[in-house]
């Protein structure tokens, strides 16, 4: 039996498809095991967000190389965002490399695999239509369950690679979810947690997002449920209201701002200003008292000036998010904002970023 190792980087989405390969890899016969020692085949299903990740993974596949170099006929591969950013030129990146492949092909993981063992294999092609709603995945154990239910993102941030990692927007069908999250609960899970890059654009036919979740909470044994990452832009009042209703469906938002300068907002091309976001939030907060909300911000995105600066500092502060992820700007080649001058200095970046973070200390603690 050819035994597997695969690990997991960025978002919960990946992690998520590390469980859908999981699923394909074992009902093909192939064993999944938690040490590189002991695995015929290591894959590493990575992020491509911020150049970081992308360092991180590359140094991770060096140290991997040393199982091939121990055991010749050991195979390593890429999946996940990376791979499909970088594609075939992985493969001319590094030699200790045997296949590359992207979001869109992990049904065919069997078969690629097989064929990596005669020689190296890139496949990476965007399939528009897959989404992996007839697939069953292998979950973690544990009480709460990923359902993914959107791939993709039509969104086009300037700043952001997933729609080029991830292709374009799909929902899975309302009746897939459905069957999903009652075969997560079936097997013990009492958490579901949907899944998308903009889940609440979720669509099927004529039902909305809203629709989705009156439809998922009405699971039974389902305790919690929760989604991630809503868009300002589709947190329409039925939702909101939904949220309000309560039940399962868990008074916790994570709501991503990434700037509250509307020049920033606009060049990052979000679609919404400060105003609509924090006319979100004060419809959130009025509906669901007790909200439990967090959020994303970008500093030092090309134009963003000192004033622009005070502008997401001072919101934050009279805001008073439960929690952030404060991250600094990182060009990623591809997209529009990786065409614009870098007006922050790196220096300047970390101070902002230190800033921020002193400041959202200050706000969690008082
Ligand atoms: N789909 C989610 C976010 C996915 S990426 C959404 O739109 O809410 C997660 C977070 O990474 C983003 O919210 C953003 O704050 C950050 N991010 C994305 N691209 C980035 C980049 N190029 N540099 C720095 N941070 C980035
Ligand atoms: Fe990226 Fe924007 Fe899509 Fe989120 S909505 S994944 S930030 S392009
Ligand atoms: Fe997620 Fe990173 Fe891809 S954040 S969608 S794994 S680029």
């Amino acid at each position: 039996m050819t035994r597997i190792y695969l690990e997991t980087y960025g978002c919960q989405m990946n992690e998520a498809d590390s469980e859908l390969m999981s699923g394909v890899l074992v009902r093909a016969g192939f064993e999944l095991v938690g040490d590189p020692a002991a695995a015929d085949i290591l894959l590493l299903n990575t992020c491509a967000v911020r150049e970081h990740a992308e360092q991180r993974v590359l140094g991770r596949i060096t140290d991997l190389a040393r199982h091939k170099q121990a055991r010749p006929g050991v195979l390593l591969g890429v999946t996940g965002c990376m791979a499909q950013h970088l594609r075939g030129r992985l493969l001319e990146h590094s030699r200790w490399l045997d296949l590359v492949i992207g979001p869109d092909s992990y049904r065919d993981l069997p078969e690629l695999l097989a064929r990596a063992a005669r020689g190296p294999v890139a496949r990476a092609e965007p399939d528009p239509a897959e989404t992996y709603g007839d697939l069953e995945p292998l979950r973690a154990p544990g009480v709460r369950a990923w359902v993914p239910v959107q791939r993709g993102c039509d969104k086009f941030c300037a700043y952001c690679i997933v729609p080029f990692t991830r292709g374009r927007e799909r929902s899975l069908p309302l009746e897939h979810g459905l069957r999903e999250i009652r075969r997560a609960v079936a097997g013990g899970c009492r958490e579901v947690v949907l899944l998308g890059q903009t889940v609440n654009s979720w669509h099927d036919g004529g039902r909305d997002f809203a629709d989705l979740l009156r439809a998922a909470r009405a699971v039974e044994g389902l305790l919690r449920l929760r989604f991630v990452s809503p868009h300002p832009a589709h947190m329409t009042p039925r939702l909101v209201e939904t949220m309000a209703e309560g039940g399962p469906v868990c008074p916790q938002l994570h709501l991503p701002l990434q700037s509250a300068a509307d020049p920033v907002l606009a060049a990052m091309g979000r679609g919404h200003t400060l105003a609509d976001y924090d006319d979100v939030v004060r419809r959130l907060r009025a509906a669901v008292p007790d909200l439990a909300l967090s959020t994303d911000v970008i500093v030092g995105f090309p134009g963003e000036t000192a004033a622009d600066f005070a502008c997401t500092e001072e919101y934050l502060r009279a805001t008073r998010f439960d929690s952030a992820f404060l991250f600094k700007y990182s060009s990623r080649p591809g997209t529009r904002a990786a065409a614009l001058p870098e007006t922050v200095t790196e220096e300047e970046k970390n101070h902002r970023l230190a800033r921020l973070i002193a400041l959202q200390h200050d706000v969690a603690a008082s």
